[in-house]
């Protein structure tokens, strides 16, 4: 028998400062800290994120390897996200491995983020074994940053189907909060109130766009529409009917998703299904996709919420699939913002 792999994973590529360890495979540890710090600005502010990175690193690092029971000589190699994301988040995180690879004298394997969220399938967990999809599978990515459909083919060989051509889901979700006056993040938010609302009181038209793109930049524009000429007339519109413009615009990006989601699966005769990103803790979308899937015979995948969102489980599994498989070379990489799949 070899010996085991043992892999910290870090992220920090947005608002969540985070850490895992996997061990073969298995789910030891996955620490995530939040950052209240935004929830007043309506969006992510990429300097208060940086230096919140900066005092979370080490403590969720120390709690990832305490809870796991691993010292650090046991590692056989450190994960970190090397992107998309936003640079000074990116920063605190790469350097942070940079330099413990260095005292360590440990392998760094850089893990897109993007891929990462997909791979969240393949994280087992110690008290109950996940069932995994089947290679190749359609994912739906949704998160506050992408908007994907993606032909997984094999843990690294995956195809961009079609992708948004403005504004993300969770964006939009985001976006749409705030003009409600909502916190952020306001997809969490506006999933609460929907489940008060009539989604077919006030209607919003999403785009239909060519193949298997996505827009949502008009939908914002369009809420803020009916938002101000319901205003005109009575200045508690907004009070009195937020849980009803809540289920309306979420009946509308769900729908949008679910139909090239749809398509894509006919198109390429693929029957398993997976959902990944911040958006597919969504209520309405699990259980719609869930009819969808059972109506059309899939095999349908749905995350566990603690691997929706962001979290450095998801960066651990994937540097362990790149260490089996050989697919790195142990150096550190500086970040990038921008990063193709
Ligand atoms: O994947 P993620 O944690 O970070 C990015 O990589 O972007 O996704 C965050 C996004 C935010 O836009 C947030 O509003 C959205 O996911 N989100 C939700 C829900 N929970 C998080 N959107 C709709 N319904 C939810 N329950
Ligand atoms: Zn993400």
């Amino acid at each position: 028998m070899g010996e085991q792999v043992v892999i910290l994973g870090i992220e920090s590529s947005c608002d969540d400062t985070s850490a895992a360890v996997i061990v073969d495979g298995v789910e030891m540890s996955n620490v995530v800290a939040g950052q209240k710090v935004h929830e007043a600005y309506g969006g992510v502010v990429p300097e208060l994120a940086s230096r919140a990175h900066q005092k979370h690193i080490i403590p969720v690092v120390d709690q990832a390897l305490n809870q796991a029971g691993v010292e650090l000589s046991q590692l056989s190699a450190i994960g970190y996200t090397r992107g998309p994301g936003l640079m000074g988040s990116l920063l605190v995180g790469g350097s942070f491995t940079n330099g413990l690879s260095l005292a360590l004298k440990k392998p760094v394997i850089e893990v897109n983020h993007m891929r990462a969220h997909i791979l969240a399938h393949f994280i087992q967990n110690l008290e109950k074994s996940r069932q995994t999809p089947e290679f190749p599978f359609l994912c739906l990515t949704v998160s506050g940053g992408h908007t994907q459909i993606v032909l997984v083919k094999d843990y690294f060989e995956m195809e961009v189907l079609g992708e948004t051509k403005d504004d993300a889901a969770g964006e939009a979700f985001d976006k749409v909060a705030k003009l409600m006056g909502l916190p952020y993040p306001g997809g969490p938010v506006i999933d609460q109130l929907a489940k008060e609302g009539d989604p077919d009181k006030f209607r919003f038209p999403v785009a239909d766009m060519p193949d298997f793109e996505f827009s949502f930049s008009g939908l914002k524009t369009n809420v803020l529409y009916k938002l101000q000429k319901g205003s005109q007339s009575d200045p508690d519109f907004v009070a009195k009917n937020k849980a009803h413009i809540a289920a309306g615009v979420q009946k509308a990006i769900i729908k949008a998703l679910l139909q090239k989601l749809e398509r894509a699966a006919k198109k390429h005769g693929i029957k398993d299904i997976a959902l990944a990103g911040g958006v597919s803790a969504n209520s309405e979308l699990r259980e719609s996709l869930t009819e969808l899937g059972k109506k059309n015979n899939w095999n349908t995948f749905i995350p566990p919420f603690a691997y929706c969102t962001d979290n450095a489980a998801m960066i651990g599994i994937t540097a362990y699939y790149s260490f089996l498989e050989k697919n790195y070379d142990g150096q550190y990489r500086p970040p990038k913002a921008r990063m193709k799949m």
